[in-house]
């Protein structure tokens, strides 16, 4: 029989009983359960519902059962509707009546939630160090190629010359503000629900705060009701780990290009490559692909908690039993998918040759019309100027470069001799160095500034 089954007249049908169960994927909280669990063994010790003799034989059967999972011994019985009632059936065959009494005046809404909140957090730490350890990365490899020039895009077309350092921390930031996003929400996260009862409080006087406090919570939560049925925290997460999975599949896609045998400016590690079944010169960037892919169900995931939540009656509904595999799934791929990432970048080797010769004059088309706007000429003029020039240098298949001062003058009479030093990619990223753009000295600047923000992955 459950643990619940006296009122009921018949037992659940088969199917049902398979439809209810979260068992099979509850099961990987039982540490938090058991935390939990041993938390309000003294909580209810406290209020003068267990005495000593009780609390102890309750801790060692806790202890027990987690030795159990840990190694693999545990027997789950059909009976096992999730981890709480599997937890509390062992317990109490290890502890009798002792057992019996720990679930005084505790309800699987704030348990469930409970543990919910305790594993959030022990993951969110994971992602974070993750995260932090995937900057770093990003950093190292930045400071390395600092001279190194390539074409910055807009709409994938060429538009500048810029640092690939520069390019490259671009995506240092994503992440700091994904670590940050993540810092936020385990602030939020860390509010104790255990006391809530199964919606109402407690009427033991077992005190909520206390067991916030031996369970490293910052606060508890002001109302009960919130308290079970408060699973904003997985949306935040999800969204906050779409928003990541986004950013890694963007950067994903640009090493997909820059490795194509057109770019060959990067070259991914053949240990992070795989091979084709039937044409053996492929090297295809699957780990990057993957990447790419993956955040398709992470997406998927938190439209899936959005639309679990919308319309479900206030306090405590069962379709919240429907947050966990989303979750899991999702902590599972970035705990996979960000040490790929960092790991690739680790050993991605670029080809600076190969980057040098993609860059040509029309990247340099804004530095021709900067050079005219410091003659005297208003921008929009000087615009439309180094416009007709490009225009003809595209029909003439003729570089910018290669026009001569007086060619140069019958655009405009304001182009002398020295219009010829504009043609530096170099000198071009040079000019570039207000705070944040991609001039050496702003990129160097950046990185330091970079490096302020990796000084702990915690915090
Ligand atoms: N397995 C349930 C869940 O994940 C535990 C809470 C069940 N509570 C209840 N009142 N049936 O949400």
């Amino acid at each position: 029989m459950p643990l619940w089954g006296s009122a009921f007249s018949k037992p659940t049908a088969e199917l049902m009983k398979k439809f209810n169960d979260s068992m099979p994927f509850d099961r990987r909280w039982y540490a938090e359960d058991i935390r939990g669990s041993l938390a309000f063994a003294r909580a209810i010790r406290r209020a003068g519902l267990i005495n000593d003799a009780e609390l102890k034989q309750i801790e060692d059967g806790l202890v027990q059962v987690r030795a159990e999972f840990e190694t693999g011994t545990f027997d789950t019985l059909p009976v096992d509707e999730d981890i709480h009632t599997a937890v509390e059936r062992r317990l109490t065959e290890l502890a009798g009546d002792a057992g019996r009494k720990l679930h005084t005046g505790r309800s699987r809404n704030d348990q469930v939630a409970t543990d919910a909140h305790l594993s959030m957090l022990r993951e969110v730490a994971t992602t974070r160090v993750l995260l932090f350890d995937l900057q770093r990365v990003i950093v190292e490899h930045a400071e390395q190629h600092l001279d190194v020039i390539v074409p910055g895009y807009t709409h994938m077309r060429r538009a500048q010359p810029v640092l690939w350092s520069h390019y490259l921390m671009s995506f240092f930031w994503m992440f700091q503000r994904d670590r940050e996003r993540l810092d936020d929400l385990a602030k939020r996260t860390s509010m104790s629900p255990l006391g809530a009862g199964a919606l109402a409080g407690n009427a033991f006087g077992i005190d909520p705060e206390q067991l916030a406090s031996d369970l490293d919570f910052l606060r508890v939560y002001e109302n009960s009701i919130d308290a079970v049925s408060d699973r904003d925290f997985v949306a935040e997460f999800l969204f906050d780990a779409s928003l990541l999975a986004i950013h890694l599949s963007r950067l994903a896609e640009d090493l997909i290009v820059y490795s194509t045998e057109e770019y060959s400016w990067v070259r991914i590690d053949d240990a992070y490559s795989t091979g084709s079944s039937i044409m053996p010169q492929k090297k295809n960037p699957d780990s990057l692909e993957l990447i790419r892919g993956k955040t398709g169900r992470v997406v998927g995931s938190l439209m899936s908690m959005l639309t679990i939540l919308k319309g479900t009656p206030s306090s405590y509904d069962k379709d919240y039993q429907e947050d966990k595999e989303g979750m899991f799934d999702t902590v599972d791929t970035l705990h996979m998918t960000i040490p790929i990432m960092s790991a690739i970048i680790d050993t991605l080797s670029i080809n600076p040759e190969r980057m040098a010769a993609t860059l040509d004059d029309s990247l340099l088309a804004t530095d021709l019309a900067d050079y005219l706007v410091r003659k005297g000429l208003p921008f929009r003029k000087a615009h439309e100027i180094v416009g007709l020039m490009v225009r003809d240098s595209l029909e003439h298949r003729r570089p910018l470069r290669a026009y001569s001062t007086t060619e140069m003058q019958t655009y405009s009479p304001r182009f002398t001799t020295d219009v010829h030093e504009v043609f530096d990619f170099k000198k071009s990223v040079e000019w570039r160095k207000s705070v944040g753009g991609t001039a050496p000295a702003a990129v160097k600047q950046q990185i330091e500034r970079a490096k302020l923000c990796l000084v702990s992955a915690v915090g």
